[in-house]
């Protein structure tokens, strides 16, 4: 049995790395893609999920960050930073344990999930919780690394939309061929830059006829580049994606303009409910930010803009059991009962 190698071991020919590349990995990548089939039946489409949340740190940042990480220990680096919603930061601080360096995170105060924060805690990250939001911690993350003997491994780290991109690899080589259309959450809009690359490359590269039609979500209280404006207090209950300033805006654009595809906006409302779809119908538990996508997949289907028959791929980012005070929040409590079988059946309606 062949097993998986991680995303540089696998890619290595097609990302920037060489033989002396010091490679840091956890073996990220070679993520499922799941046939999504009730979404199928609902909208007359093809829905493939592409579940990143079974990536080691349970979300899509550990294929940027394996190379992001190693580059910057190739480089000679001792420290590494970033600014996060909670999934980036995870990510470096378990790539920079396993490399040995220092990580320093900067999240924007209350608004990173419990278990985002614990993970950057566990893998002993230096944690500085700002009072502002992301788009405050990115500009001080950047303007640390230029001051400061500290790398960036945020998404404007070129490295890391290299590693992103292999999940479009990933899709094209699991479907034969492109899908027609591909669904994402976007935030600082760095992975749709990456999925946009990683796709016009296959193409290139004769390994799919096409490209696909990206389509991209923002949270609706949360969505620069739908409204063409920078958001100054974005908001939303999807955390990750609570991002008023894309530092990929321009790239998004391009991605979009490019493929011929769409950035839309979805709703908490739309977002919750496609939370509660995906875990109770497909048997997928995401976070909320990844369930944009198929809120968008969903909105886009109800308004024509996806027409039936067509093959969609959704990418869900990140792992719901990051935020599980969602998943609790919004389901009824556990009943309580003695030790009896008549009770649980009772209570079961089994009787
Ligand atoms: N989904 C999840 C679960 C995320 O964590 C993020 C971004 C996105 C989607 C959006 O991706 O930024 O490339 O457009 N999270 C970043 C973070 C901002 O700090 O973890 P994007």
């Amino acid at each position: 049995m062949r097993t998986w190698r991680g995303v540089i071991n696998e890619f290595a020919d097609r990302l920037p790395v060489t033989d002396t590349t010091p490679v840091v990995t956890l073996y990220e990548g070679g993520t499922p893609l799941v046939p999504a089939e009730q979404l199928s039946t609902r909208t007359g489409c093809t829905v493939y999920l592409k579940v990143e949340g079974m990536n080691p740190t349970g979300s899509f940042k550990d294929r940027g960050m394996t190379v992001a990480i190693s580059k910057a220990i190739e480089d000679g680096a001792k420290a590494v930073i970033c600014a996060s919603t909670g999934n980036t930061s995870a990510s470096a601080a378990a790539y920079a344990a396993r490399a040995g360096v220092l990580c320093a995170v900067l999240i924007p105060q209350g608004k990173v999930a419990l278990g985002k924060l614990a993970q950057g805690l566990v893998h002993g990250a230096k944690l500085l919780q700002v009072d502002g939001n992301f788009d405050d911690c990115l500009a001080l993350a950047s303007k640390l690394s230029i001051d400061y003997p500290v790398a960036l491994m945020n998404s404007v780290n070129p490295y890391r939309i290299e590693g992103q991109k292999t999940a479009a690899f990933e899709i094209v080589g699991a479907l034969g061929d492109a899908p027609d259309i591909h669904c994402l959450p976007v935030g600082n809009a760095g992975n749709i830059t990456a999925y946009w690359k990683g796709y016009v490359e296959d193409e290139r590269a004769g390994n799919a006829t096409h490209t696909p039609r990206m389509f991209g979500f923002q949270a609706s209280e949360s969505a620069p580049i739908v409204r063409g404006e920078v958001v100054r207090q974005p908001q939303t209950i999807a955390t990750a994606i609570r991002i008023g300033n894309p530092a990929s805006w321009t790239k998004a654009v391009d991605a979009r303009d490019a493929s011929n595809g769409r950035i839309d906006a979805v709703t908490d409302r739309e977002i919750l409910a496609a939370y509660k779809l995906l875990a109770r119908t497909e048997g997928v538990f995401v976070e909320l930010a990844s369930a944009a996508s198929v809120a968008g997949l969903l909105r886009s289907v109800d308004a024509g803009l996806i027409e039936r028959g067509q093959t969609v791929v959704c990418t869900v980012t990140g792992h719901g059991l990051k935020d599980p005070d969602w998943a609790v929040s919004t389901a009824p409590a556990p009943t309580t009962i003695p030790v009896d079988a008549h009770a649980a059946a009772a209570s079961l309606g089994l009787t």
